[in-house]
């Protein structure tokens, strides 16, 4: 085999970083990743074997090799929530969720409905993901199917595992973003029936949030859930205390705001909701016994001041979660400031328990977790035998300040700290994608 021939493997020698079943990190200073190239039966190159790179050489004595000495190979993060629309509006400032929405948000996602506009967006705002060394991101797009349609065709052209939806919100809304009922649900089936497994693309049900949804459109959006039941579904939760408050007034039977949901039959495998700060220990639970997972977004809630949410009420009860950015209230795409302002958030002791993360379990809420949150475990989100062959490789060098840390590190934790403290895309050295099938994607 050589590496001109199309069905040889490729090995990429490095420091490694790759996580157990438990989360634990796995570290090899010397490793090596073998890469198999699409084969028919599977949509992109994956995983052959990892490991030490002594070891390993042995079995693969004709492999041809990439080498990056002293750079770490790491999976490709994955944002569990994230907005295209509002890659524009990052940073604009307000009292808080509501007003944020009503003055920023829904104006910029009203341009959506123009697909080349969408178009343009869509293809800046994967480029940046890369940049940042995010290979998968479970996406809103607005409520125009154009929108969804612009971003699905620029990831499946790059050859990415991306899941996003059309945005169901029929009220309180303001023309140009508000849908109609029957047809919200019908353009959801139509997607559904467009893109959902086409290649690496998933799709989620998107009701945007409890307040701008009919009880029949919520309804209906969990009527689909169960009809498409390897659908993702996507959605807020408990973020902001007057959003928290308007709940309760438009849904009065409702135990609880996440509970809500529940009664839609939104609650399931493959939910995930986006922020859950305001949630007591029986909404956990009922995460839990229900298989949904919180995308924690701590840059957005510092950035809209909605609250902080509690690590330590989460691991007690078992609620699955994995970290955000939640562009645009989020204030970056970079996972390392989103792992940062996690611990910050998890630190704070005053509204909830303190506590510090460690900077291995950050991480690894940024990729194996999140992807067991997708339901994607063994398929993104960690460097093992089989899984799809993204991953990113990181230069612990980037910059001067950088390379004085590291280099003084005396252990891996350290070394994750300093890379999560100091770090950001200028760390992302290379971002790799596995490669598509071409011959026949389905
Ligand atoms: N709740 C409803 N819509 C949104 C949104 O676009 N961003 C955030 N952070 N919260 C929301
Ligand atoms: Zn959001």
């Amino acid at each position: 085999m050589t590496a001109s021939n199309p069905a040889a493997l490729q090995g990429y020698r490095g420091a490694l970083l790759r996580f157990d079943a438990g989360g634990r990190p796995i570290h090899e200073s010397d490793g090596l990743l073998v890469v198999r190239p699409p084969s028919p039966g599977q949509r992109c190159a994956s995983i052959a074997d990892v490991g030490d790179y002594a070891t390993l050489r042995t079995r693969y004595p004709q492999l041809a090799v990439t080498h990056w000495p002293g750079k770490l190979i790491a999976p490709g993060f994955i944002d569990l929530h994230i907005h295209y629309p509002q890659t524009d509006i990052i940073g604009a400032p307000a009292d808080g969720l509501l007003p944020w929405l009503e003055n920023y948000t829904f104006p910029a996602e009203r341009a959506f409905a123009d697909f080349a506009h969408a178009q343009s967006v869509a293809q800046f705002f994967l480029d940046e993901l890369l940049r940042q060394g995010v290979t998968t991101a479970l996406v809103f797009s607005t409520s125009h199917p154009q929108s969804v349609d612009a971003l699905f065709s620029a990831a499946l052209a790059r050859g990415l595992r991306l899941v996003t939806g059309k945005v169901l919100q029929d009220r309180h809304s303001p023309d140009g973003v508000r849908d109609a009922t029957a047809q919200s649900l019908r353009d959801t089936q139509a997607l559904i029936e467009r893109w959902h497994n086409k290649a690496r693309l998933g799709y989620a049900i998107t009701p945007r949030f409890a307040p701008t949804s009919s009880p029949q459109q919520l309804e209906g959006a969990g009527a689909l859930a169960a009809r498409f039941p390897d659908t993702w579904i996507q959605s807020h939760v408990a973020e902001n205390h007057d959003e928290v408050r308007w709940v309760q007034q438009l849904y009065p039977a409702a135990r609880s705001y996440l509970d809500v949901y529940v009664r839609a039959g939104l609650v399931r495998e493959r939910a995930i909701y986006a922020h859950c700060i305001h949630l007591d220990d029986e909404d956990r639970a009922e995460m839990r016994v229900r298989q949904a997972a919180a995308a924690v977004s701590p840059t957005s809630n510092l950035f809209l001041g909605s609250g902080f949410f509690d690590f330590a009420a989460a691991e007690r009860t078992g609620m699955p979660w994995g970290l955000a950015s939640d562009v645009g209230g989020g204030t970056s795409f970079s996972p390392f400031h989103t792992m940062l302002a996690a611990y910050y958030v998890g630190r704070e002791g005053h509204t909830k328990q303190g506590l510090s993360l460690q900077p291995s379990q950050l991480w690894w809420h940024h990729t194996g977790a999140a992807a067991r949150a997708l339901g994607l475990e063994g398929v993104v989100g960690n460097l093992q035998v089989g899984a799809e062959a993204d991953f990113v490789v990181l230069d612990p060098q980037a910059t001067p300040l950088l390379a004085r840390r590291t280099a003084r590190a005396q252990s891996l934790e350290e070394l994750l700290f300093a890379l999560i403290v100091l770090g950001d895309d200028r760390v992302i050295a290379h971002t790799q994608i596995a490669t598509p099938r071409t011959d026949a994607p389905d």
